[in-house]
């Protein structure tokens, strides 16, 4: 079915056509309309106006344009009675689909795909230095085997601030011809370079700024949540941290952690960070992974979900899905089923809390909810304790100390590489010890 859009007269009119596609065997955690909705919003979020849609379904990809060759000439129609500059794929194009789709739409049509749009979002959201140069290097990747024509912005690019280049209104795809196309794909590989080097450096600072982290001893709270769950106006509402709050996709690339006191006197760091998407794209998984996998070191993971979201379970299960891939998903969670400000039915509320275990229903944006938020968490970070086996070698005994003052051991056995301790530890002290934990 194709659709036609009221228009969107306030936007600057970059006018964009969306292309979904269902794939036969592909398991999607959204429908083919849900997932064109979202599209749009991430479109809406680059500053695109959606104009139109359709789709197809296929059993396979069409190896030269990715949609049958019927369904391109409908689109090209289409394309051109909307007076459409951009033609959005909801799926990550190969190269070769990119090409053969920019050699039939002509120069005046813009190709894009869902992994360009993300990576252009995140190229305007990422606030801290790491941010920025982990998103710049991913958008360099994912552009160097799609270099076509020459990428004039690269010159524009040169100097300014790292990752801001990308806004999609900005790119300009056009350019001389094969020499400089030469030089572009050269200087990208340069600057791909350049980029792991600074990288790496920036690494290394947050390597130590963990290290003083892990020394102060307090547990941490890893905030993680479908992209505008409202993570970062909860992190507000605790803390007055003063992150940036917006009804957009991606508002918030960077960490940003603040100390939290929980009930009962205790002080915990909570740390936001990236939202999750379905279809993340792999580009971007590998950029993050080093801020991706800083969660895998928390105590505890708040997962806020808006529970007024009509896909909230399938957003959930977006965010389990990479929580496994970073492998995070051993972690104890506390659930935050948040916005039940807009839910007209307190029914709602209760049905959605035995649906997710361990959860709290709460308004970031109102308060409610708070105590008792705060209240579960102390409880899983001090009360609760959890049975682990760990072998700690005798350099550790500082931590073998540790086991015995905050723990309960209830075996004990020393063999030729440490001590081998078998008991109970608080969920606190949970990320301390696990790279000492053993199975069983
Ligand atoms: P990303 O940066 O995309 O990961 O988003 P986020 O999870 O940090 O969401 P953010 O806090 O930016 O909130 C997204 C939108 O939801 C904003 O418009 C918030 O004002 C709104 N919002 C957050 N919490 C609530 C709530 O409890 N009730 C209502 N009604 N709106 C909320």
């Amino acid at each position: 079915m194709t659709k036609r859009m009221p228009e969107n007269t306030t936007r600057p009119p970059e006018r964009a056509f969306m292309v979904g596609v269902e794939l036969h065997h592909q398991k999607n955690l959204l429908t083919l309309e849900e997932s064109l909705n979202e599209l749009a919003l991430l479109a809406n979020t680059a500053g695109l106006n959606v104009v139109g849609e359709t789709y197809q379904k296929l059993v396979q990809p069409n190896v030269q344009t990715f949609i049958g060759p019927g369904k391109v000439e409908e689109v090209r129609a289409l394309v051109e009675e909307l007076q459409a500059e951009v033609v959005l794929f909801d799926e990550e194009l190969s190269p070769r689909h990119q090409r053969e789709l920019e050699r039939i739409f002509g120069d005046e049509i813009k190709i894009l795909d869902r992994t360009a749009l993300i990576l252009d979002i995140f190229a305007q959201h990422a606030h801290t230095s790491e941010g920025a140069l982990q998103v710049e290097l991913a958008q360099y990747e994912y552009r160097l085997p799609r270099l076509t024509r020459a990428w004039t912005h690269l010159a524009r690019q040169a100097g300014g601030g790292a990752g801001r280049s990308g806004s999609v209104g900005g790119v300009g795809l056009r350019g001389p011809g094969e020499t400089q196309l030469e030089v572009d794909r050269r200087d990208i590989r340069r600057r791909i370079a350049n980029l792991h080097t600074r990288l790496e450096k920036v690494r290394e600072q947050r390597q130590q700024h963990r290290a003083q982290r892990k020394r102060s001893r307090l547990p941490v709270v890893s905030l993680v949540g479908y992209t505008n769950a409202g993570k970062s106006t909860l992190l507000n509402h605790l803390s007055d941290a003063g992150v940036y709050v917006a009804d957009q996709l991606f508002a918030t690339l960077d960490p940003t952690t603040r100390r939290v006191e929980l009930p009962g006197g205790n002080t915990a760091l909570f740390t936001d960070t990236v939202g999750f998407i379905q279809k993340l794209p792999t580009a971007l998984v590998a950029a993050f992974r080093a801020t991706l996998e800083e969660i895998a070191e928390a105590d505890l993971l708040l997962h806020v979900v808006d529970v007024t979201h009509s896909n909230a379970q399938a957003q959930a299960n977006a965010v389990y899905q990479t929580l496994k891939e970073i492998e995070a998903d051993s972690l104890p969670v506390v659930t935050a089923l948040n916005k039940i400000d807009r839910l007209a039915d307190p029914e709602a509320a209760r049905a959605a809390l035995a649906a997710y275990p361990n959860s709290v229903a709460i308004s970031a944006l109102r308060g409610d909810g708070m105590d008792d938020l705060l209240q579960k968490i102390n409880d899983r970070l001090y009360e609760a304790s959890m049975p682990v086996t760990v072998r700690l070698p005798y350099a550790e005994g500082s931590l073998i100390t540790l086991f015995h003052e905050q723990g309960q051991v209830s075996q004990s056995e020393h063999t030729p590489e440490g001590v081998v301790i078998q008991g109970r530890l608080p969920g606190r002290l949970l990320a301390t010890f696990r790279p000492f934990q053993r199975k069983g």
